[in-house]
């Protein structure tokens, strides 16, 4: 074999194959990142949901539970927790009905583009409070059902949303985007759902946030 004295670091062929190997293994990868965040983000089924399997997006029927929060030390971050049954629109809503409702409000979100305000999972502005955990907001259950003259959180809500100019709470106001009942309905359900889903706490703090009355972190007066 002929003596070779050039570097390794010179050698076309050993460039060639580091190429090929780093190729190969980001694929290798990345494929198994990919099997594993769509693991994640997947919706549980509303079987897991009764039979109390956790999943980071829970099924529409979630909207049948009290959803609440907590700190989870070991994560060092909040995390929502489902709780017992509750009436949502003082009743319980059956896999199809919750998945329809649920549906009717995603299609009022898009169409409606509350986006360009609200920041949702991340996604929009902050021009207003973040929605992501709004449902958990205490104001729905403390001020907002006498405000509005309802008896429960959710009627409270769709009530704001159908009216917003009349129970201002920031001093920006949120105009009137000619919501119906049903789809006021609709959007109150989402909100409920989108609560209930671990987003890894996020937005940061939000039980701080939402306590002091300002949600959205860096929402602006
Ligand atoms: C043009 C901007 C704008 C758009 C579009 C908009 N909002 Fe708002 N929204 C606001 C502002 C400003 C506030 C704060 C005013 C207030 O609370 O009185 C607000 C407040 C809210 C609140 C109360 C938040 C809290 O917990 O304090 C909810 C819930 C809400 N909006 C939902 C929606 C939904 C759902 C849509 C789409 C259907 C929407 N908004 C579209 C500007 C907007």
């Amino acid at each position: 074999m002929a003596k070779n004295n050039a570097s390794v670091w010179t050698s076309i062929r050993f460039w060639r194959r580091s190429a090929a190997w780093v190729t190969g293994v980001a694929v290798v990868l990345l494929i198994f990142l990919t099997f594993d965040t769509m693991s994640q983000i997947r919706m549980g089924t509303d079987k897991e949901l009764e039979q109390g399997i956790k999943r980071r997006i829970p099924a529409p029927t979630v909207i049948n539970h009290h959803i609440d929060y907590k700190y989870d030390e070991k994560r060092g971050m909040e995390v929502p927790v489902i709780g017992k049954k509750e009436p949502f629109f003082g009743k319980e809503w059956s896999p199809k009905e919750a998945r329809a409702l649920l549906h009717l409000g995603k299609l009022t979100v898009q169409a409606k583009n509350c986006m360009d305000c609200h920041t949702l999972l991340g996604n929009g502005a902050y021009y207003a409070p973040d929605l992501t955990k709004a449902w958990l907001d205490p104001m729905w259950e403390k001020t907002m059902p006498a405000m509005t003259g309802k008896k429960t959180k959710e009627e409270a809500m769709a009530e704001f949303l159908m009216h917003p100019g009349q129970y201002r709470t920031h001093a920006r106001a949120m105009p009137n985007l000619k919501i119906t009942p049903k789809e006021a309905m609709g959007v109150v359900a989402f909100l409920k759902h989108m609560s209930s889903i671990d987003t890894n706490g996020f937005p940061r703090g939000f039980s701080k946030v939402i306590k002091e009355g300002k949600t959205g972190g860096t929402y602006a007066k």
